[in-house]
């Protein structure tokens, strides 16, 4: 499969080319550094890396979107777009693999800002990218966890593990069931269209930002909640346990965030069952209640996803919910294929009401994840 980045990739020469798809989460936000479950599935849209080996230690990265060209060395501290680069080189040494020097060139038609993983899909192409340049298998499955360091580690955003997984294990036509805790996977085929079904992506046109502090904050009262608990993290706390559970919170807020997350999880379980069972039209009230509890409990949506959210349902969507990490980005609304024009006006029309640019739609199907492209 050819992409646009790929067609916009400038001719080599190349040692290496690999690519890395954006995602969306069908289901299971804020879950992941929780210990719990997600179910993403890759995007269409990619982040291409070409490289090239030097003979030095030293790594010069262009980017098409940026426009700009950064040169570091091993000892360099980079900030900007070039530190999720700059990180994957640090965390893949500090890992003990030997990555070679490197010119890389880099472009994406992965929407930035907009929730939809931009900065994973670049992690995870440029360290498939050095890792061949190296002659190194690393397995797949051990990927993850080494991209989410770079960002936690070197970037300094403390997100969970979610977004690298899905940019590195996601299957065309599948979505990805993960627990967060064991890292096992399951391939849950997602062929909406067999169904008469389309995934409708909305993206709200309200950037998100993460490094920013009402992520942090989110992760960080989970953590205290778990500790108050007396669990390793609030995925141990199963559905029938959380009253019992919210009744040993005082606080009023950790009580909301505790509830979004044990009811997320378990809306993620039943998301599975409902594609297990072959019957996609039932995730639609899942998607809903989930839109509900981030935006009354874990208080992460923005009036322009509501708005989005609100007018896909009015319009005839099955289901609809913000996915990712909130305060922006992008809706999923879940449609009949004869349906999408409809609910597309229909939201376009909502959010000129409400006083909001009138979004950009598209339908997505499940792509694959990271692969070697020549
Ligand atoms: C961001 C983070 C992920 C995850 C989601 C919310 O995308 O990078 O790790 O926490 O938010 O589900």
């Amino acid at each position: 499969m050819s992409s646009t980045a790929e067609q916009r990739l400038p001719d080599g020469p190349y040692d290496a080319v690999w690519a890395s798809p954006g995602r969306v989460n069908l289901i299971g936000e804020h879950t992941d550094y929780n210990d719990g479950y997600v179910l993403p599935f890759a995007l269409p849209h990619s982040t291409v890396v070409g490289a090239r080996r030097l003979d030095r230690p030293e790594w010069t990265v262009t980017s098409e979107q940026a426009g700009e060209t950064v040169t570091f060395g091993p000892q360099d501290r980079v900030a900007g777009w070039a530190s999720y680069v700059a990180g994957v080189v640090w965390a893949l040494r500090e890992a003990g693999h030997d990555v070679p020097g490197a010119t890389l060139t880099v472009t994406s038609d992965v929407p930035l800002g907009a929730g939809l993983s931009s900065s994973a899909a670049l992690e995870c192409s440029v360290m498939a990218v050095l890792l061949d340049l190296a002659g190194i298998d690393l397995p797949m499955a051990l990927r993850p966890r080494l991209a989410q360091r770079a960002e936690n580690e070197y970037v300094g955003a403390p997100t969970g593990v979610m977004d690298q997984s899905a940019a590195t294990l996601c299957r065309e036509g599948h979505a990805l069931f993960l627990d967060c805790r064991s890292l096992a996977t399951e391939q849950v085929p997602f062929d909406l269209a067999a169904q008469g079904l389309a995934m409708l992506v909305v993206d709200s046109g309200a950037p998100h930002a993460h490094v920013s502090g009402e992520y942090a904050a989110r992760r960080r009262g989970c953590e205290e909640a778990a500790k108050i608990l007396g669990v390793p993290a609030l995925r141990d706390i199963d559905p029938a346990g959380l009253p019992a559970a919210l009744e040993r919170l005082d606080d009023k807020v950790m009580r909301k965030r505790v509830r979004h997350v044990v009811t997320e999880d378990q809306r993620v379980l039943d998301t599975v069952a409902a594609l297990r069972a072959g019957d996609a039209r039932l995730i639609g009230p899942l998607m809903t209640a989930s839109h509900a509890s981030m935006r009354d409990d874990y208080e992460i949506t923005v009036p322009q996803v509501d708005t989005v959210v609100t007018a896909a349902l009015a319009a005839g969507a099955h289901g609809a919910r913000m996915t990712g990490g909130g305060f922006g980005g992008c809706v999923l609304a879940l449609v009949d294929t004869d349906r999408c024009d409809e609910v597309e006006a229909a939201v376009r029309e909502a959010s000129a009401a409400a006083g909001f640019t009138p979004p950009a739609a598209f339908v997505v199907t499940p792509a694959e994840g990271t692969r070697k492209v020549r």
